[in-house]
């Protein structure tokens, strides 16, 4: 039996020294593509793959149909909207994720984003203000939400999510208070994190209107994707308001309008940075591997996302 990690963001070279202990503790070979930097390399790589451990890479037809030997996929990390799941379950190829392993790191990744802005990038020519009886609002309350809202307890800020598929129980045992709609998350917070995954109902779901009835010296920090956030209205809030601030771990396509008008108003990591850290890259990878092994030799499909 092959697994494949393909990675064209590669993990830390001590997750993949684990992932290799597993994989090869269970009898199986494991074979690298990092760096990759076109599609073709993969097509290759995939050709007598039985396994195939993949982050943001996408997982398309094309994939699939050169990958004549894959039985299972696994996302290592969160969000699965690189996975062609309908294509997959189409080639007999079981498809799952590995909820939580990396929430940790993108929850932390917030707070730098944050304070880094609010501290005006430590730059030396301004005062900056504090987290402290601020108000955050999480849009959704999943894994990643849940630590936010627990690092937030820390800094003493008061904290208010929405999120339609948890319970308001969930919520207060975890440091939120519930919003009864979005308006309300968005009028009430200071600061808005995003957590939530894309999907068609999420797409362009931060709406210029919710954007306008965040209150003065609004920061909306985007750790989610770049494409559940209304590009059009974010641009005629900039325009409209120059106390807010936008926040994303990922160039939104109009960049370039930003770096022309708005320099200190923004922050965009180069490449998505949220779960680039050495555990989550170890969590999620060693978790990768576990779930492919015990379903080889057990049929276990936890985290399975095939409908
Ligand atoms: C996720 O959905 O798990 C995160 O966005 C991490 O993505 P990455 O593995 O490509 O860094």
């Amino acid at each position: 039996m092959k697994v494949l990690v393909a990675t064209e963001k590669p993990f830390a070279p001590i997750a993949i020294r684990q992932i290799r202990e597993v994989t090869e503790a269970a009898g199986y070979s494991l074979a690298l593509l990092e760096n990759y930097k076109n599609t073709s390399e993969l097509l290759t790589a995939v050709s007598d793959a039985d396994a195939l451990i993949v982050r943001s890479d996408m997982v398309t037809d094309e994939v699939l149909d050169a990958a004549k030997q894959l039985k299972i996929v696994v996302r290592a990390g969160a969000g699965y909207d690189n996975l062609d799941i309908k294509s997959c379950t189409e080639h007999n190829v079981i498809a799952m994720n590995t909820p939580g392993q990396n929430s940790n790191a993108v929850a932390e990744l917030v707070f730098e984003l944050l304070l880094f802005q609010i501290r005006g990038g430590f730059n030396g020519k301004k005062s900056g203000s504090e987290l402290r009886m601020k108000t955050l609002g999480l849009h959704g309350f999943g894994n990643v939400g849940k630590y936010v809202a627990d690092i937030a307890r820390g800094f003493g800020m008061d904290t208010y999510t929405y999120d339609p598929f948890v319970s308001e129980r969930v919520m207060k045992n975890n440091g939120a208070k519930q919003c009864i709609n979005l308006e309300e998350l968005y009028l009430k917070c200071q600061y808005i994190s995003i957590h939530m995954p894309l999907n068609e109902r999420t797409n362009k779901l931060i709406s210029y209107d919710l954007m306008k009835k965040m209150p003065q010296n609004a920061v909306l920090v985007n750790t989610a994707r770049k494409e559940v956030v209304d590009e059009a209205g974010l641009l005629k809030i900039f325009e409209e308001r120059t106390d807010f601030c936008y926040l994303s771990d990922i160039e939104p396509d109009c960049k370039a309008v930003f770096e022309e008008k708005y320099q200190g108003r923004y922050i965009f990591t180069a490449k998505k940075m949220g779960a680039q850290t050495e555990e989550a890259n170890i969590n999620a990878g060693v978790a990768a591997a576990r779930q492919i092994i015990s379903y080889f030799r057990k049929g276990i499909e936890k985290y399975k996302l095939n409908k």
